[in-house]
């Protein structure tokens, strides 16, 4: 059963303790033979040999196979797929053994596209031990042009790469940040032949990215059989090899990969995402629970919380699941933010709010800084999330109902001995084979994501109507939106 003895729950160096979930051994043993029912380590098999797992679009689902270090061949529509993986391999290996001299680099991207990359860039950024070339690496995610304007600000034109980073190329925030950036350069002298050399594209669209206007051999190539949500480990996350070599991104990789093999390989009992996922279902249909939060006492995984959103909001946020089958309370809303600054924050709700809210407590063996006082920091930074759990389970009475904890409250404490590319690569793959598993146990393809279509065709008519001279053709729009569209028109 979870947690026989302390640490034997470990998949690539990463420990689950699960003793605060407050499961007992017989709902363990039932939780085992729901999995076994689902015939979990069969679909697991299924994804990871490349049947086709994404139903709706008909795809295999592959992220594995970019960290498929040890190259062992996969095969999709009988051609195996490892040797063009290498290629890309290859190719970032010489991109950053060419980029002397460069001081900016302007990733564009958003979604999948940039949560995984800009994680890993920040999280390994100030960490004891890890090279990084003198750039400054630029995220522009969002339409607001605020983020540019910051960053037009710092970066030097003349020495300035662009990487756009987008599974269609057609993502319209995406699309929009390029052209402003190619304007800038133009209109700081870059010639258009400086401007061929300084575009690069990462995409599994290669045509859309040649008719933008860049050249075929900066394009780096991905598949239709790569999540968004799961791309960090293809060409997306080059801008982790750039800043930190191509060794430090091949460890980010052989990180998950060896998380790949735990999920494979393991049985359900010592299986950590299948028995994270397993102690998440229950807590949900026992409690009801509707949140879920995630609190890194790490200040490098600040962005953690938004990758996991994105990764678990957008692979289960469904009401229907797979065979059109209503799901009922599927994917909680997962929150969380770094520890101890969440602790000043709503950590009162986890402690004395009515609703169950199961938490995963993540923490860092050595110190993540260098500063003279590190280790005394790191050891209060660990004293507290070991208290948060305690008082989440324990609990405290008290006369005073306003001053008793109920306790009894689930949570998780996951340890990384320490905070580098591997075991950051495991810890995010990790999270990725929860929601495998997941998607599994519920019944949801994980893989599609209907819903966020709507809003985007939307903002389409709603984009023509704002725009100034044009006419508000009021039978396309609800007479809230019209209103509201009127509203704002004087600002176009
Ligand atoms: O938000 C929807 C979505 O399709 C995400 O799944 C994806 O990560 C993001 O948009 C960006 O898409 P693309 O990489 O195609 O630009």
């Amino acid at each position: 059963m979870p947690n026989a003895s302390f640490g034997s729950l470990n998949a690539a160096g990463l420990v689950l303790d699960s003793a605060y979930q407050n499961i007992s051994k017989k709902e363990w043993q039932d939780l085992i033979e729901l999995a076994q029912k689902a015939s979990i380590a069969d679909r697991i098999n299924d994804m990871f040999s490349g049947k086709i797992f994404n139903r709706s679009e008909r795809r295999p689902v592959l992220h594995t196979a970019l960290r498929n270090c040890s190259k062992n061949p996969i095969f999709v529509e009988g051609k195996n797929v490892m040797p063009e993986i290498e290629v890309v391999w290859q190719r970032i290996q010489s991109l950053c053994n060419e980029w002397d001299g460069v001081t900016d680099v302007i990733h564009i991207g958003i979604g999948g596209s940039v949560f995984g990359p800009q994680l890993a860039v920040q999280a390994l950024a100030n960490l004891p031990g890890i090279n990084s070339r003198e750039m400054r690496m630029h995220f522009a995610v969002n339409i607001d042009g605020e983020e540019l304007t910051q960053i037009f600000r710092q970066a030097k034109p003349a020495s300035t790469r662009v990487i756009i980073v987008s599974k269609t190329f057609s993502t319209t925030e995406t699309l929009m940040n390029a052209k402003a950036v190619v304007s800038w350069l133009k209109s700081n002298g870059c010639s258009n032949k400086q401007l061929q050399g300084a575009l690069l594209a990462v995409t599994a669209n290669p045509t859309a990215a040649q008719l933008f206007g860049i050249t075929s051999d900066h394009i780096f190539p991905f598949w239709d059989w790569v999540g968004g949500r799961f791309s960090v480990w293809s060409a997306v996350g080059l801008c982790i090899a750039l800043q930190y070599g191509f060794e430090t991104f091949m460890s980010f990789l052989k990180g998950a990969e060896a998380i790949d093999r735990h999920f494979q390989e393991t049985p359900i009992e010592k299986n950590v995402p299948i028995l994270m996922a397993l102690a998440l279902l229950h807590q949900q249909k026992k409690y009801s629970s509707t949140a879920y939060a995630v609190i890194p006492y790490a200040n490098a995984l600040s962005l953690f919380p938004f990758w996991l959103q994105q990764l678990e909001m957008e692979s289960h946020g469904k009401g229907v699941g797979c065979g059109d089958i209503p799901i009922q309370n599927s994917s909680p809303v997962v929150f969380g933010s770094v520890g101890t600054n969440s602790q000043h924050s709503y950590f009162q709700l986890l402690h004395q709010g009515a609703e169950i809210i199961p938490v995963d407590f993540i923490a860092v063996g050595e110190p993540m800084s260098d500063i003279p006082e590190a280790v005394d920091h790191h050891r209060i930074l660990l004293a507290n999330c070991l208290a948060q759990a305690q008082a989440l389970s324990c609990g405290k009475t008290s006369e005073i109902p306003n001053e008793s904890y109920p306790g009894n409250k689930p949570s998780n404490l996951i340890i990384l001995p320490k905070l580098d590319a591997f075991h950051l690569g495991a810890l995010l793959a990790l999270y990725e084979s929860r929601t495998v598993a997941l998607g599994i146990l519920w019944g949801i393809n994980s893989f599609d994501q209907p819903g966020v279509e709507l809003g985007k065709q939307l903002s389409v008519p709603i984009d023509s109507a704002l725009k100034n001279g044009a006419d508000i053709d009021q039978s396309q729009f609800d007479s809230i939106t019209s209103d509201r569209i009127a509203y704002l028109k004087p600002y176009f």
